[in-house]
C-alpha cells in the first residue's frame, strides 16, 4: 500500500510522522475525504473548496493548489490500483516544540492514503442500516472539518455497542448530523427534510450534490431542523457521505422507520447519485 507524506509517495510501513507533530499532540489540523468510483474522483472540486475553507478558518496555509491536490489524488489512486473506495488526506500545522501558540517556522504536514471499499454495491445499501441517537458533545465550529474527532469516536462506538452502524447526534432535541455523515428524513407527505447549514454541522459535499439532484428531480425539500421525535415518526430516513454516497436508515433507536426497509425516495436518490458519480 502506497501513501503520500510531505512530498513523497512511499510504502505505508516507511511513512513516519515526527513525535512533535501538532496533529498528534493537539489535533491541530483539518482533513478531507473523497469517494472514488470507477477510478474517478467524485465531487473533487467541492471537496477541495471545503479544504481551502477549513484551512483558512484555522489559519493553516494551503500547501497546494487545487490542480496540485488533484494530481496527488489521481496519482495515489493509480499507484494503489484502486477503482472504488475513499481517499483521505489531512494537513496539520506541522512539527514544533509543544506550545499552544502557532509555531513561527513550522511547515504543514501533509498525509494522504486510500482505502479500497465497495460503495456502489455495498450490502448496507440494499438492507439499510440502524442508527441510534446520542448527545452531540462536539465543539462550536463543526463546519470546520477538524481532525479532532473524539466526540464522534465516542458517539459511533456507543452506536456500535447498541447494535447500530451510525450515531445521529442531538442538540436541544434536534438532530445535528451523523457521526461521519449528514442526516436526512422523508416526511409522510414525501418531502426531504435536512438541517440548514450553519456552524452546528459540517457542510457535507454529498449533501450538497444530493440536494441539487433532488431539486432537479422535483422532490419537495424542507431545509429545516428536525427533532428526534419527528425522525422516529418519519416515512423514510437516510444518510449521505463521501464514503457511502446515500445509505438508507431503516431503524432509529430500535424502532423501524416506515416499513423498516429502504423507502422509494431514498432508493431513487441513491440511484440519481450513482448516475451522477458515474
Ligand atoms: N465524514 N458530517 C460529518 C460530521 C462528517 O464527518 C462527514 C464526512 C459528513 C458528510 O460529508 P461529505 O458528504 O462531504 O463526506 C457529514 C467522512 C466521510 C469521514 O470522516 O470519514
Amino acid at each position: 500500500r502506497i501513501v503520500f507524506l510531505n512530498g513523497s509517495f512511499l510504502p505505508i510501513e516507511e511513512a513516519r510522522v515526527p513525535f512533535m507533530d501538532r496533529g498528534f499532540l493537539f489535533g491541530d489540523g483539518v482533513y478531507e475525504g473523497i469517494g472514488v468510483l470507477d477510478g474517478r474522483l467524485v465531487d473533487n472540486e467541492a471537496h477541495l473548496e471545503r479544504l481551502e475553507r477549513s484551512l483558512a478558518e484555522v489559519r493553516i496555509p494551503n500547501p497546494y493548489s487545487p490542480a496540485e491536490w488533484t494530481a496527488l489524488e489521481e496519482e495515489i489512486v493509480r499507484r494503489n490500483g484502486m477503482t472504488e473506495g475513499f481517499i483521505y488526506f489531512q494537513v496539520t500545522r506541522g512539527v514544533a516544540e509543544r506550545d499552544f501558540f502557532f509555531p513561527e517556522d513550522a511547515k504543514p504536514t501533509v498525509a494522504m492514503f486510500t482505502q479500497a471499499k465497495t460503495i456502489a454495491d455495498a450490502p448496507a445499501a440494499r438492507t439499510g442500516i440502524a442508527v441510534v441517537t446520542v448527545p452531540d458533545l462536539r465543539w462550536a465550529r463543526r463546519d470546520v472539518k477538524s481532525i479532532n474527532l473524539l466526540a464522534q469516536v465516542l458517539a459511533k462506538q456507543a452506536a456500535k455497542e447498541a447494535g447500530a452502524q451510525e450515531a445521529w447526534m442531538v442538540e436541544d432535541g434536534y438532530v445535528t448530523e451523523g457521526g461521519s455523515s449528514s442526516a436526512f428524513i422523508v416526511t409522510t407527505g414525501g418531502s426531504i427534510v435536512v438541517r440548514p447549514l450553519s456552524q452546528a454541522i459540517l457542510p457535507g459535499i454529498t449533501r450538497k450534490s444530493l440536494l441539487r439532484l433532488s431539486q432537479e428531480d422535483g422532490i419537495p425539500l424542507e431545509e429545516r431542523r428536525f427533532t428526534v421525535e419527528e425522525a422516529h415518526g418519519a416515512a423514510e430516513a437516510f444518510l449521505t457521505s463521501a464514503s457511502n454516497f446515500v445509505l438508507p436508515v431503516v431503524s432509529i433507536d430500535g424502532r423501524p422507520v416506515g416499513e423498516g426497509k429502504p423507502g422509494p425516495i431514498t432508493r431513487r436518490l441513491r440511484e440519481l447519485y450513482l448516475q451522477m458519480a458515474r
